[in-house]
């Protein structure tokens, strides 16, 4: 079916025009097109972005499918206006094999909704002992082409820097989740005056800015990339900042949640704001908006966490770090960034979808809107406002710190290869395969 999107305004400039989609690219591009034979989408006042990309998901499948699947998780991830997510390797059987690679490319393929890139483990279980078998995996049908072991941080420098050399020959991405664990043994918050006054073991800035620092190093002296997942504090932002400009290939990331909250969320003792890395200090957000804006920080990543009621509604010290994010980012980007006029929609387009997109190297998203590029689109409803409900997320689990909370814009069209994947929110499976 071919699709006719009527009155968009591209990347949010310029006069609105129709943008006509078939064989699953951008067949043109005009005023007043018509067309027989197309599903039409009226999109008056609304802008096209090209669809977002995020590079951190938690998908939970295999192993916690009673909090999110490979399913639930591509329709929030559609839904959010996303077109292709990278799924973490921290699933049970942990995906350090190709077995679970393969796998978790197939199901998503099944599924339809979003491209689902699975992200292999550095280490065998994610223990930080013996490199995975990372050649394989990428030479799988899931083509790995980010290794990361995301919830626990390659913390042994000598198996880091043996990473990094055997990525850079394989031409793929090493994503690291920094935290030095020897400073943040039990550690459940950010280290600071509220942690101190409630009582909650401290995670300190510089568990997190110690290993960025060392991982720039690494990477220097390894010719490699590193990338930089979930910045969250200046000092971070600092030393990317300077890694950068010694010519070190370095990369960031940023959350929504990072950019937003902060630890006086903490008071309620409520453990649906605790995460890893944990909200930081208001200074620490307003850094992360301004390296994002500036480029520093390359994109925005979701750190998508879904978790059971059961461990997140319990004591602060027991419940898991982690926080939903698929559907809320667009919103978030828009109140943090576009309504403070640190980004315009073309920035919004570049941290959510062609940075993300151009750091691991995929060249069917994130691209120009333009004829004959392939459709994967997302449709932004600027004016839109709507209030989080977690129960109505797509996702199984509800774990949002965003409830109740009322935010602008909205995705109402999601495309991925000129098949909408989702409309006026709801997730369309997969038709066309099907
Ligand atoms: O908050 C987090 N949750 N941070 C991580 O690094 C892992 C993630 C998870 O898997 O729940
Ligand atoms: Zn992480």
């Amino acid at each position: 079916m071919n699709v006719l999107i009527k009155g968009a305004l591209l990347y949010g400039e310029g006069e609105p025009v129709d943008v006509l989609v078939a064989d699953g690219e951008i067949r043109q591009i005009g005023t007043d097109l018509g067309v027989v034979d197309a599903e039409v989408i009226d999109a008056r006042g609304q802008i096209l972005l090209p669809g977002f990309v995020d590079l951190h998901t938690h998908l939970r499948e295999p192993g916690r499918e009673d909090t999110e699947t490979i399913e639930t998780g591509s329709a929030a991830a559609a839904l959010g206006g996303y077109t292709a997510v990278f799924a973490m390797a921290n699933t049970n059987p942990v995906a350090d094999s190709v077995v679970v690679t393969d796998h978790v490319w197939r199901r998503g393929r099944e599924v339809g909704l979003v491209d689902v890139y699975p992200v292999g483990a550095v280490t065998v279980g994610l223990e930080g002992k013996q490199l995975a078998e990372m050649g394989t995996m990428a030479a799988g049908v899931g083509a790995v082409r980010m290794f990361s072991d995301d919830g626990h941080c390659v913390h042994d420098p000598l198996i880091m820097r043996r990473a990094l050399e055997y990525a850079n020959s394989l031409g793929v991405l090493i994503a690291q989740h920094a935290e030095e664990p020897r400073l943040t043994k039990g550690a459940v918050a950010h280290e600071g005056p509220t942690a101190a006054r409630l009582g909650l073991a401290g995670w300190p800035r510089a568990a997190e800015e110690s290993i960025v620092a060392r991982d720039a190093l690494l990477a220097r002296d390894a010719g490699a990339r590193v990338h930089i997942c979930h910045a969250s504090t200046a000092g971070t932002v600092e030393l990317v900042k300077w890694a950068k400009a010694q010519g070190i290939s370095i990369t960031a990331e940023v959350t929504p949640h990072h950019l937003l909250l902060d630890d006086s969320r903490l008071e309620t003792y409520d453990a649906v704001n605790k995460v890893n890395p944990p909200l930081r200090e208001a200074s620490d957000a307003a850094a992360l908006r301004q390296a994002l804006a500036e480029g520093i920080i390359d994109c925005v990543a979701t750190d998508h966490a879904p978790h059971a009621e059961q461990d997140k509604c319990c004591e602060f010290a027991a419940a898991r770090p982690g926080m939903l994010g698929l559907e809320t980012a667009l919103s978030i980007i828009v109140r943090t960034m576009v309504e403070p006029g640190l980004l315009d929609w073309r920035g919004v387009a570049r941290v959510m979808s062609e940075r993300p997109a151009a750091i691991v190297g995929l060249d069917e998203h994130g691209r120009p809107l333009e004829v004959g590029e392939p459709a994967n689109l997302t449709l932004v409803d600027p004016e839109a406002s709507w209030t989080v409900r977690g129960k109505d997320l797509a996702s199984i689990s509800n774990n949002t710190p965003f409830e109740a909370m009322t935010f602008p814009a909205r995705v109402t069209a999601t495309l991925l290869r000129g098949r909408v994947t989702a409309r006026d929110g709801k997730a369309l499976g997969n038709r066309a395969e099907a």
